[in-house]
């Protein structure tokens, strides 16, 4: 099997074209597998054990990491509350990752603290993945979010991509952002209340790489340009302020009627979990790919999978 140029998952900034087109090419013959027949198990990692270890709630990201190692005939041990765990007693995360790796052959690690599965991986000598690390990055979600779009737009260059909501403390766009850049001619477009802005840091870090953005507090002015409208939900449990919060929350609500104003081929993506960002009626129009993401990233993470261990 072809390796990746990374051992370690931790940011965006690792991943190349290569390394994407490897993983792609693996994600979508397992889907292809998966949907022909439901049960369709490997064994590339039997005798491999996973573990999955969570300061932060997940759904979809550490369920399809399990899932993803159980098809390809793996183990998982999970810790699910994280606080619950030897953090609590000030155990530092370098000496917790030295520690787990006696245990596991990798480890997928979400947790508060922006760097915090970098600081995890310092003295961890098996493979750790970012499974989002506070409101900086979430490199595996945007694996993700490529795939899809790949798949639905037929490429991954000469697109214009709308990202609305809080941008300020979403991790998926910013790791999004860095890998639609590796491709050609991409526009970026930021929508959000100047309130939710992407913050200097990240913004000054995309701008290096090159990176074409445009920002604006005007959903409805830009929608009819978009290709691709990603839309995030307003992280509340980020605000130091909730007052804060309540004057962004409700700013942009994507529902149908205002989708009558974009291309009939926009697709609409969300990394999911949708409070009340996009309403229940958008679900059903063609373009509502959100629910596809969250399917896609079980394949991604097989894919990312492996080739990280196998
Ligand atoms: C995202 C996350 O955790 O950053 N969820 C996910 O992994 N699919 C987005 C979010 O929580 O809003």
């Amino acid at each position: 099997m072809k390796k990746l140029s990374f051992t370690n998952l931790l940011s965006a900034n690792q991943i190349s074209k290569e390394d994407i087109s490897l993983i792609f090419d693996l994600a979508a013959k397992y889907k292809k597998d998966v949907q022909k027949n439901k049960n369709k198990k490997y064994d590339l990692l039997k005798g491999y054990i996973l573990g999955t270890m969570f300061f932060e709630p997940s759904t979809r990201t550490r369920f399809s990491f399990e899932s993803a190692m159980l098809r390809l005939g793996g183990d998982v041990i999970s810790l699910e509350q994280g606080m619950s765990s030897a953090v609590t007693k000030g155990e530092s995360l370098s000496d917790m990752g030295r520690v787990v790796s006696n245990y596991v052959n990798a480890v997928v690690v979400r947790h508060p603290l922006n760097n915090s599965s970098l600081q995890f991986s310092q003295n961890c000598p098996i493979p750790v993945i970012n499974g989002g690390d506070g409101t900086n990055e979430h490199p595996t979600q945007s694996l993700t979010d490529l795939f899809t779009i790949n798949e639905e737009k037929g490429k991954l260059n000469n697109l214009k991509i709308g990202f609305v909501g809080d941008l300020k403390y979403g991790r998926t766009i910013y790791s999004l952002i860095k890998l639609l850049n590796l491709y050609e001619n991409n526009q970026f477009t930021l929508i959000s209340h100047p309130s939710s802005k992407l913050n200097d840091k990240k913004m000054a870090n995309l701008e290096d790489l090159g990176c074409n953005i445009i920002e604006t507090e005007d959903l409805s002015g830009n929608l009819p340009d978009l290709d691709v409208l990603y839309v995030t939900r307003v992280q509340k449990e980020r605000f130091d302020d909730l007052s804060e919060y309540e004057m962004v929350k409700n700013q942009y609500h994507i529902n149908s009627k205002l989708l009558q104003k974009a291309k009939s081929n926009i697709i609409i993506m969300h990394p999911l979990p949708r409070i009340d960002e996009i309403s229940i009626d958008v679900d059903e129009l063609s373009i509502a790919k959100y629910f596809t993401q969250a399917q896609n990233s079980l394949f991604t993470r097989m894919g990312l999978l492996s080739l990280m261990l196998g």
